[in-house]
């Protein structure tokens, strides 16, 4: 095994991703007019099956953008996870409403609808399911949950580009969908985010908003308090690129997660994600470590670092920071994420990734799981 060390996370440009940037760059078009942008959103749409994709500069920002066009404000409450990524209840105190940060599943290690309907109070205004690590949540019960209390839900697909429900893709439930194509995410434009939707008056206000509220047909007359978050040609150039190959993308990943859970079989200690009859794709392949402590976890990640392999910890609960201590974000214990955050690591998952380093992660995983517990 090469002493070369393994990242967590690494790009794939093998399509026409050079080819897109070199002619966008060539045509002059290089900032958020010209026409990769056109063919990003309208590609992006048609891959999955609705009217509008509002391309924008990153995920976080198109999460703000969508719950202002949805005019998600102050005294509104907005149902998210506790477990996800920072930005998804971030997005929410931007527009200064009320982040109430409800538990996951144990299993699946999503926000159910269980603790949805726990969680919902007169002043609640919309959900934002969000898909942890490709594992798509229970959209057919949450769609019904927001209809009986007349809820908008966004969904937070940063993670989980391709996954389905049931046969449908998720970003296609909820009322608007937002999904990031960070460096390490399944497809990636470097920095980048979309938005999708049905609806035709949120994805003219989000089109409005995201370019400084200007009026559609009146230049530099502007209607709105608005943002600057558009996308590049640049980015939408490699965004072209990647769409064009997200099948493939997709089944290397799913292949890298095959291998992981084969070598990682024999160890009743390591814990995989469940899915329910779903599609779920493999952002990074993420493993419970059952009877860890943080301490012990930090301590097999700092093994594997000796071995020069690249982990991540799972997602700290969002009420476990600074600025989200007031018991008025989270009620409950929130013990599952608690539980999935204390016992969790990411293991490397990139396009690229060949048996023998998945076999070399697997192996030291074990070995530093032995050293640590015993
Ligand atoms: C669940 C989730 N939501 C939102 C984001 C934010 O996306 P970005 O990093 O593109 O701003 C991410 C990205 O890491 C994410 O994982």
């Amino acid at each position: 095994m090469s002493e070369k060390r393994i990242p967590i996370a690494n790009p794939s440009f093998l399509g026409n991703e050079r080819k897109y940037v070199l002619d966008a760059l060539e045509s002059g078009w290089i900032s958020s007019i010209g026409p990769y942008i056109d063919r990003f959103e309208h590609d992006f749409a048609a891959y999955h099956g609705v009217k509008h994709a509002i391309a924008t500069h990153n995920g976080t920002i198109a999460l703000h953008l969508a719950l202002s066009a949805a005019g998600i404000g102050k005294g509104d409450e907005v149902i998210v996870p506790d477990l996800t990524f920072i930005a998804t209840s971030n997005a929410v105190r931007y527009c200064n409403a009320h982040p109430l940060l409800a538990d996951v599943d144990a299993d699946d290690w999503n926000m159910g609808p269980e603790q949805i309907r726990q969680a919902i109070k007169p002043s609640t205004k919309a959900i934002i399911p969000v898909h942890l690590y490709g594992n798509p949540a229970k959209m057919n019960e949450i769609m019904q949950i927001a209809r009986e209390h007349n809820l908008l839900v966004i969904e937070d697909c940063a993670e989980a580009i391709g996954a389905m429900v049931e046969g449908r893709k998720v970003g296609t439930f909820g009322h608007i969908s937002c999904f990031s194509f960070f460096g390490n995410k399944i497809m990636t434009t470097g920095e980048g985010g979309m938005c999708i939707t049905n609806d035709d008056e949120l994805a003219e206000k989000m089109r409005i908003l995201r370019d400084h509220g200007m009026n559609r047909k009146k230049k530099y007359w502007y209607d709105h308090l608005g943002f600057n978050y558009r996308m590049t040609n640049m980015q939408a150039a490699v965004g072209v690129a990647q769409l064009e190959q997200l099948d493939s993308l997709l089944a290397s990943r799913d292949a890298i997660q095959q291998r992981y859970k084969e070598k990682l079989s024999s160890c009743k200690q390591i814990v995989f994600q469940q899915t329910h009859q779903n599609r779920s794709v493999n952002w990074l392949v993420t493993v419970r470590l059952k009877g860890l402590d943080f301490e012990s976890r930090d301590a097999v990640m700092n093994e594997l670092n000796r071995n020069n392999i690249d982990s991540r910890p799972v997602f700290y609960p969002i009420h476990f920071m600074p600025m989200y201590q007031d018991p008025a974000y989270c009620s409950g214990e929130n013990k599952n994420s608690i539980a999935i955050a204390r016992e969790g690591i990411t293991l490397p998952t990139w396009v690229g990734l060949d048996n023998a380093k998945i076999d070399h992660v697997a192996a030291c995983l074990i070995n530093a799981l032995e050293k640590i517990t015993l």
